[in-house]
Order: structure tokens, then sequence, then C-alpha cells
């Protein structure tokens, strides 16, 4: 199935997990995995797969399987992205337990989390379980990167997932808005490394 009508498939299923109508743009790829540079010891996460739209180009970033871990809540994206992506670590499983699957799959140190959840759409409580499994992987020295979509920037719950993440890890620092992107977003950087 194309990759679009999937995911909006996805989407039909459960808006407020998905949180998109469409998949990220190579525009909005490219930003998400700027300055990225994993290996094996210090290994990039992906929180919220979805269709590949950023894992594909994660692809040709990594130098091994063993550099990438992503966790994607979707069993049928999981059975495509299994298929599509035979040579990476792809896990059908919650972000809400990111830390405990990080530690079972035997992998490297997580130097790199690039989280693509909805968090502005996403029940509080799975937020706040999933910010809590990112704050143990910012413990150990890592660096956090998210999307956020310009026409919901300015959005109460937005402006507060800001707030925490800076009251965690000090100053983000923000993209160039992505304007090839539907909708345009920025991406946001934290780092405790
Ligand atoms: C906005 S989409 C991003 C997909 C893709 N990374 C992209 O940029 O196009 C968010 C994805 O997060 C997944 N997701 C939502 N909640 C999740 C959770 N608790 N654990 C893992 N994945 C989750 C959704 O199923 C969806 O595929």
């Amino acid at each position: 199935m194309n990759e679009n009508l999937q995911f909006l498939q996805a989407f039909l299923k459960n808006p407020l997990n998905v949180g998109a109508i469409a998949p990220s743009s190579p525009e909005l790829a490219a930003e998400m995995l700027a300055g990225i540079t994993p290996h094996d010891d210090n290994i990039v996460l992906e929180l919220g797969v979805g269709t590949g739209a950023i894992t594909k180009f994660l692809r040709s970033a990594i130098p091994s399987r063993g550099s990438y871990l992503g966790i994607e809540l979707d069993e049928d994206l999981v059975k495509t992205l299994n298929k599509n992506y035979p040579d990476m670590n792809i896990i059908c499983g919650n972000a809400a337990e990111a830390y405990r699957i990080h530690e079972e799959s035997g992998l490297g140190k997580v130097r790199y989390l690039v989280c693509c959840l909805p968090f502005v759409s996403l029940p509080k409580e799975v937020s706040e379980m999933v910010l809590t499994e990112i704050e143990k992987f910012m413990d150990e020295g890592c660096e956090l990167r998210i999307f956020q979509y310009a026409h919901g920037y300015f959005l109460p719950p937005a402006i507060k997932l800001r707030e925490l993440l800076k009251n965690r890890y000090g100053k983000s620092r923000r993209s160039p808005l992505v304007l090839k992107n539907v909708p345009p977003a920025f991406t946001l950087t934290w780092s405790t490394v």
C-alpha cells in the first residue's frame, strides 16, 4: 500500500496517537536527522516510527543494524515496516516503556533520541510516562529532538511541553521553519551530552 494512504489509515484508526494526516516530508526528515552520527556504542532511538518517513533516511546514516532502534505502537505499521526495512531494528511497543525495551534489546547507549510522538494530542498520562522514559535517557547523556507543527506552536499544550523540557534540559535549539511539510514544522533539540 502507498505510504501516504497507510499513514492516513493509521490516523483514521487512532487520530490522537498519530496526530498528523501525512508522514513527515524528506525536508523535515533531513532537519530531524541533521548532525546525527550514530554508531554501535552511540545509537539512535526513534520513538513513533509511523510509516518510516524518517527511518528511510536514517538507513543510510547508520553504519550498521546495531546503531538503530525504532519503537512503534501500531501493529499494522510495524508489520509493513519490518517488511520494508528488514535491516533495521523496529519493535512493536510502547514508547512509555522505551527504557526497558532498549535494555532488553542489548544495543549500545542511546545517544540520539528522535521523538516523533504527537505530545499535543496524546493522552496526558501517556505523555507523562513517555517524558519519564526520555528523562532516563537524558540522565545518561543524550540529545533529544522533536518536531512541533507551526499551526499548533503557540497553543498551550505545545508551550507547556517546551517549558517542561526547558526546565529539565535548558534552552532548546530551534530549526528554521520547514515549509515543505504538511503542515510546516520546527524541530527542537535539547542536549545533556
Ligand atoms: C506524527 S506520527 C510520526 C510518524 C513518523 N515518524 C513521521 O515522522 O512521519 C506519530 C507516530 O507515533 C506513534 N505512536 C503514538 N503513540 C505511541 C507510543 N506510545 N509508543 C510508540 N509509538 C507511538 C503513532 O502510531 C504514529 O505512527
